[in-house]
């Protein structure tokens, strides 16, 4: 907890470290109820600061200092200072051995950031600034240095002790105790330093990398869950094989390790040869986790690969640059997820996620740009913005460069910077070296928060056979950003005749058309783009692919979202297409407007269409989400935008209820055929069966009912048995509703990842009773606000996925949210802080929700001692 005001950081005070740590060595006594950290530090003045030795600033939080020593000369309580969050003293030369013993707690650390214990381990995570929780350190990414780590604990509680790099000595000691040295020989940031001790098992494989040097692979879990490594297993050996194969990045150390861990605050940790997972991101068995969470575990074991060399051995220089990271490894992720399964589907999964979430975010009170220029607390910007938007602005690089012009250009990055602390400029920088690019402007996509607006409008000449088209851009004022500059918007598209078919691209002052698909490079606040040589009026198909983060709006007409459903070349816009036309026919019905039944019947056309693929037609029939619907409102109204959605979804299951059964019967039918397989085909053929099934069971048939009945009884996988589950328990079947809920419960009561699932299928549903459910499934023994996974699961998903009772009008959903954030506040802040998120958007309800929302945010903010973490957040939200 903080003492102090917090203060905020600013990127324009960045300067170079005064002092360098060349060489670490950290030795790790843990105990039952206590560890003691002896840390031996060669550090040395930074020759690039000049002359003059000025004092030593360490970094430090809730160490118990023991001893220090310059120089083996013990320091007296007088040499030194110790403040809240940092050792300071006067070195007496330019190079100099710097030893310090500290106590510190891992037995009950909450707050899951320095060394902790999960289960019946410890571990670590210490991005952004949990190295100074284990020991006092120049604890930020522009200090590398290469360390050795010995851990010393109980050898029969503890036989595995890992840390970074290669294993290089180990042996008993007194007492039933042990040890093991690692060396890790690249210099590396603290943020990437692990430790793991436990009774851990490990499945083993090995990579041959192109070069020829075999790699051994470890991934090690808590013994009741060895069977569930193999998916992960293969993941990274095919990330491996790809990061070769398309950017040229081999493996390069000799071992590379993943371990497991229930409590973690994120996803998965990149830290130098030992990632550490949370288990969500890891475990996956067909009888236990969804093709969803398949796809996830895929991804994640390859983003944090990727970041072997995005983030490793090229880091960031402050945290500023968090997005030199992040955004390239999602965007690299998203390439490999994409080169693994159906690219259109990711493309759409990935740009709902956007739009829905990063959209919503750049709208609120903590929007800031992909490299913020400001902040509190460094945990409150791993953020969508950075991550998503951020792999966005890479992946635009991608598009103006071409696929080869890109790889030079991270070929040169990779080069030029390995083993440095680098800015998002010198990423940018290479890509311009290596291609002879001007990437200036550009660059406001770094600087500039806010989602641009892109509106598009057309002429057509029929003498003159000319087409022009006319962008206008412009972005609405974000916090500190009261007015713009014009970005570098990417804009793919087509044209298609009255057939459908894409015309020839050729723009005026053009010798010849280039193409049918081309790319528009939108520089101005109005650009008019004139083609030539058109023989009718066209259909314009824009923003491909969604070719720029931008809220695209072009005057089509239903008739013309039909078309382009059916024709357009481009499998993202077929989609997009279809988004569009179901969010003009809802936003009529939450206006108190009728169905307009052209939706239904381009759905039906959908439905029946055999010759998509079937996850296209499921991602087709799905209807914008609530919380889509909400981030497009001006002022949401959570009754309406649900009854619109449910009412037009059961509208569409009743006319549509001959296909659906069709389809659904058809592909339960192979299901039921052919054992499980995480392969594209099949889960395509799973996502359209549930798709229908969701429908049907809206219809509130006995038949339906059965159906979903056989499914959660006979199905061999997870995928069918939730899409089952859920459709019961938001029906009307109170029995079997009771009674499935009971048997899951039973069956999987001893895994704590499929109780989550559980606990989120209740949270979310949306029949009345809502937070009463969700109080009650707190008192289940499975349940703990201690354990991050829970709490996302449960208030998460009540607070994120459940619209209306969450927004009930009492004020009942928010003033349990802000209950659970001020108990969370001191267990864990990281958490308590990503819990704020729903009731940082009060601006987008109407003024009683207002009232109340503000109402809890300020009940927060007076709760007591806040974290800066949750601090920065409710005082931003409320400014
Ligand atoms: N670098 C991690 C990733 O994106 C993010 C991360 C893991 C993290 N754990 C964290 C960030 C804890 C902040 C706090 O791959
Ligand atoms: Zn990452």
């Amino acid at each position: 907890m903080r003492t102090d005001q917090p203060q905020t950081i600013y990127l324009k005070d960045y300067q170079a470290p005064e002092y360098l740590i060349e060489e670490t060595r950290l030795r790790f006594e843990l105990h039952d109820d206590q560890t003691l950290v002896h840390a031996e530090l060669q550090l040395q003045r930074n020759p690039a600061r000049g002359a003059g030795l000025p004092p030593l600033v360490l970094h430090g939080e809730e160490l118990e200092l023991l001893a220090v020593a310059l120089d083996d000369q013990a320091l007296a309580a007088g040499d030194y200072q110790v403040e809240a969050g940092s050792l300071t003293l006067q070195p007496q030369g330019e190079a100099f051995v710097l030893k310090t013993s500290v106590r510190i707690h891992p037995e009950s650390n909450t707050a899951l950031e320095g060394l902790y214990v999960s289960g019946t381990m410890f571990c670590t995570q210490c991005e952004a600034e949990g190295f100074r929780k284990i020991t006092y350190y120049l604890d930020r990414p522009d200090v590398m240095s290469v360390f050795t780590t010995t851990v010393e604990a109980d050898k029969a509680r503890y036989p595995i002790l890992l840390s970074n790099g290669n294993p290089v000595a180990s042996g008993d000691t007194e007492g039933g105790r042990h040890w093991a040295t690692w060396e890790d020989p690249f210099p590396k940031p603290a943020y990437l330093f692990a430790l793991v001790a436990g009774d851990l098992w490990c499945v083993e494989d090995s990579y041959r990398t192109g070069s020829g040097r075999d790699v051994a692979l470890r991934i090690y879990v808590e013994p009741e869950n060895i069977s569930k490594l193999q998916h992960a297993m293969d993941s990274l050996k095919k990330s491996m094989r790809w990061d070769e194969d398309v950017y040229g990045r081999e493996y390069d150390l000799d071992i590379f390790m993943i371990v497991a861990v229930n409590d973690f605050n994120m996803g998965a940790m990149e830290n130098k040869g030992l990632n550490i997972f949370n288990s969500s991101a890891v475990l996956a068995s067909p009888r236990t986790a969804t093709d969803a969470a398949h796809q996830r575990v895929e991804a994640i074991v390859a983003h944090e690969y990727f970041h072997n060399w995005s983030g490793n051995r090229v880091t960031c220089r402050d945290w500023f640059q968090l997005s030199l990271k992040e955004g390239f490894t999602v965007f690299r992720d998203a390439g490999f997820s994409s080169d693994m399964n159906s690219p259109t589907v990711k493309r759409i999964e990935d740009v709902a996620f956007l739009r829905t979430n990063q959209f919503a975010e750049d709208a609120g009170p903590m929007a800031h740009p992909v490299r913020p220029d400001h902040f509190i607390e460094i945990s409150n910007f791993y953020t969508l913005t950075v991550y998503e938007k951020g792999a966005e602005v890479v992946r635009m690089l991608h598009t103006l460069l071409g696929p080869d012009g890109f790889r030079k250009g991270t070929d040169l990055y990779f080069e030029r910077h390995d083993g440095q602390a680098v800015t998002c400029d010198d990423f940018i920088k290479a890509l311009e070296d290596a291609n002879g690019a001007d990437f200036s402007q550009f660059k406001r996509w770094y600087s500039q928060s806010g989602t641009p607006r892109l509106a598009v409008s057309e002429q057509y000449d029929a003498a003159a056979r000319t087409y022009r088209l006319t962008f206008r851009q412009s972005c609405p004022p974000t916090p500190g950003q009261p007015t713009k500059e014009p970005f570098v918007i990417p804009v793919q598209l087509g044209l298609l005749d009255g057939q459908g078919r894409e015309l020839p691209l050729r723009l005026e002052g053009e010798a010849a058309a280039q193409g049918t698909d081309r790319v528009l490079s939108v520089t101005q606040a109005e650009q008019t783009f004139t083609f030539v040589d058109v023989p009718e009026r066209p259909l314009p198909s824009l923003l491909r692919g969604f070719s720029a983060p931008v809220k695209l709006s072009f005057p089509y007409s239903r008739e013309q979202l039909t078309f382009l459903m059916q024709h357009d070349s481009d499998g993202f816009n077929r989609w997009d297409a279809g988004q569009q036309l179901a969010v003009q026919v809802l936003q009529e019905m939450i206006a108190g407007q009728p169905l307009d039944t052209r939706l239904v019947e381009a759905l039906r056309t959908v439905a029946a269409d055999e010759s998509l693929d079937p996850a296209m037609v499921a991602e087709m029939l799905s209807l914008p989400s609530e919380a889509y619907l909400v981030e497009l409102s001006e002022q949401a109204d959570p009754g309406a935008i649900h009854g619109a959605r449910r009412q037009a979804r059961r509208t569409i299951a009743e006319a549509l209820r001959d296909v659906l059964w069709q389809r659904y019967r058809s592909a339960r039918e192979e299901s039921r055929a052919t054992p499980y397989q995480a392969s594209a085909d099949h889960i395509a053929r799973r996502s359209l069966q549930n798709a229908a099934l969701g429908y049907l069971m809206l219809l509130e048939e006995p038949e339906a009912r059965d159906a979903a009945l056989e499914q959660f009884e006979h199905a061999d996988n997870m995928t069918e048995r939730l899409a089952a589950l859920s459709a019961l328990v938001n029906s009307g079947f109170e029995q079997e509703k009771a009674e499935v809920l009971a048997r899951f419960f039973e069956e999987f009561k001893a895994d704590p990842l499929v109780m989550d699932t559980w606990l989120s299928v209740q949270a979310s549903s949306p029949l009345p009773g809502g937070l009463a459910r969700v109080q009650a499934l707190m008192e289940n023994p499975v349940f703990t606000l201690k354990n991050p996974n829970k709490v996302r699961a449960l208030i998460g998903a009540f607070a994120n996925s459940n619209l209306v009772n969450f927004h009930a009008e009492d004020g009942s959903g928010y003033r349990f949210l802000a209950d659970q954030i001020i108990t969370l506040n001191r267990l864990n802040p990281q958490i308590a802080s990503r819990l704020l998120t729903p009731l940082t958007r009060w601006k987008k309800y109407g003024p009683a929700r207002q009232a109340l929302m503000r109402a809890e945010l300020e009940r927060i903010l007076a709760s007591g001692e806040l974290s800066s973490d949750v601090y920065e957040v409710v005082s931003k939200s409320l400014a």
